[in-house]
């Protein structure tokens, strides 16, 4: 069993603080270079930590980093996934301390500590587990079997040149196992293991009205109003019950029988805990569906912004001559991410007026994830994370998205172990992103014993 020692642990979190410096932004043109400098730095981790052929890829995008330590043809491979760029900060007056300048704070959820900085959990401190888990097994002459590590630079933007890399180079990224810490655990003292991710379709709508922004008083009351219009055709996506009113979009749903959700009612979710934790006075959703069914098991529509007419200080009046929406649903399976897309763009312009013209853009997606708890790869991690925590942990189904998952399974024939060791209430995506270093540590600790029974299991 590993337990990381005072010094140990100093140098890894000494480590990850400076690689949470490199403001990573793959959303944002503007921070190009140190996009490709974290890429680096991941690339002379990797080498620091005793893994060999490693190669900084260049796609049309930002690289993918690899990296390998074959011990013996006969044992099974694991190939570690995760990603070293991080959303933009943005809303930055919101931090308590900048985005890029990692603190350690302790707070209710972790006395332990935190480290406060954009890609403290996602992913970078997570993904930095792993770098770290693997040079302690190479220091200590632990490592039980074969590794490959791939670490992509774009998956906060949708992953768009990974799959063409994984169909590529497959006799390479060959392995028994895809091994993941980019997800969330229900609490430090009940850990989870990911077993669902959702879909995603990412959409991006325009309305447009009059040929210019017009005067409210001269035109007013005689034209479309495109914001209008366009909050008129969003509030009309939901009904009153909270179900998307789209034709055809539950059509492929796969619903969860009553067993299974009994089972999944098992795990602890305290509702009121919940509601405090965002300063809510009430929740809102689908109706027949609990919180944590509705964060998982079902499908949503969510406008991610909205914008258009006059915004700055003080009035204007004016008609604008157009207004924007940038739209996401969350998908479960068998929902097909374009399918999806098609259906949305063609029940947005149906409910159009003639007075407008709608554009409709489909960004990125991917489809849902589900992997059954009957194999190997997830009884490895069961045992590994009851024997770091002391508890049996809890499978689960998380709400977000990670799009190169089912491809792996597509691609590579391959499962994913979904390790996760973040909190919901780390943050991620918000400003005060972090991650606990008990979570931090306890990764480190929990990742050679998932090593340790695979290689066990798989004889
Ligand atoms: N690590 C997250 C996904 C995640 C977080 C899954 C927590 C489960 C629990 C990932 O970096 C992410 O943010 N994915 C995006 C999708 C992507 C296509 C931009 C998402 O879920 O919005
Ligand atoms: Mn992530
Ligand atoms: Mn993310």
């Amino acid at each position: 069993m590993v337990k990381l020692t005072a010094s140990e642990k100093e140098q890894y979190l000494n480590e990850l603080i400076e690689f949470l410096k490199i403001p990573s932004i793959s959303a944002d043109s503007a921070y190009a270079d140190q996009v490709n400098q974290a890429a680096q730095w991941v690339a002379d981790a990797l080498t620091k930590a005793g893994a060999e052929e490693i190669k900084i890829v260049p796609t049309a995008g930002y690289p993918i980093v690899y990296g390998e330590k074959m011990i013996d043809p006969n044992l099974p491979t694991i190939l570690v996934y995760g990603h070293y760029d991080v959303q933009p900060p943005d809303p930055l007056d919101l931090w308590d301390s900048p985005a890029f300048e990692p603190v350690i704070k302790t707070t209710p959820i972790h006395p332990e500590g935190a480290i406060f900085a954009r890609g403290a959990c996602d992913d970078k401190g997570q993904m930095y587990m792993h770098i770290k888990a693997f040079e302690w097994m190479m220091q200590n002459d632990e490592l039980t079997c074969n590794v490959k590590f791939m670490i992509e630079g774009e998956e906060e933007v949708g992953s768009d040149n990974l799959e063409a890399f994984v169909r590529e180079h497959k006799e390479q990224l060959k392995c028994d196992v895809i091994l993941i810490s980019d997800t969330g655990m229900i609490s430090n003292s009940q850990p989870s293991i990911t077993t669902g991710l959702r879909g995603l379709s990412y959409m991006e709508v325009k309305v447009t009205g009059p040929n210019r922004d017009l005067h409210s008083g001269l035109y007013g009351g005689a034209v479309a109003n495109p914001i209008n219009i366009l909050t008129q055709m969003i509030a009309q996506l939901q009904d009153d019950q909270n179900k998307i009113t789209i034709p055809g979009f539950y059509d492929k749903v796969v619903t969860v029988n009553e067993e299974e959700r009994m089972e999944m009612a098992k795990a602890p979710f305290d509702l009121k805990e919940y509601i405090a934790s965002i300063d809510l006075a009430d929740i809102h959703g689908e109706e027949g569906y609990t919180t944590s069914e509705r964060q998982s098991i079902r499908p949503t529509l969510d406008v991610n912004g909205i914008w258009g007419g006059y915004t700055g200080e003080g009035a204007k009046t004016v008609i604008p001559s157009a207004a924007h929406a940038k739209i996401s649903m969350r998908l479960v399976p068998n929902q097909d991410w374009e399918e999806i897309g098609q259906l949305f763009e063609h029940h947005f312009r149906a409910i159009a007026p003639k007075s407008v013209k709608v554009e409709v853009i489909t960004h990125h997606g991917g489809e849902p994830y589900v992997t059954p708890i009957d194999n190997i790869g997830y009884q490895a991690a069961h045992k590994a994370y009851a024997s770091t925590f002391g508890v049996e942990p809890f499978p689960q189904r998380d709400g977000g998205s990670i799009p190169i998952v089912p491809l792996f399974e597509k691609i590579l024939g391959v499962k994913s172990v979904l390790m996760g060791f973040g909190l919901d209430s780390d943050a991620i995506h918000s400003p005060n992103e972090h991650f606990g270093l008990f979570n931090f540590y306890k990764g480190i600790e929990t990742i050679p014993l998932f090593y340790s029974n695979f290689t066990a299991l798989s004889k």
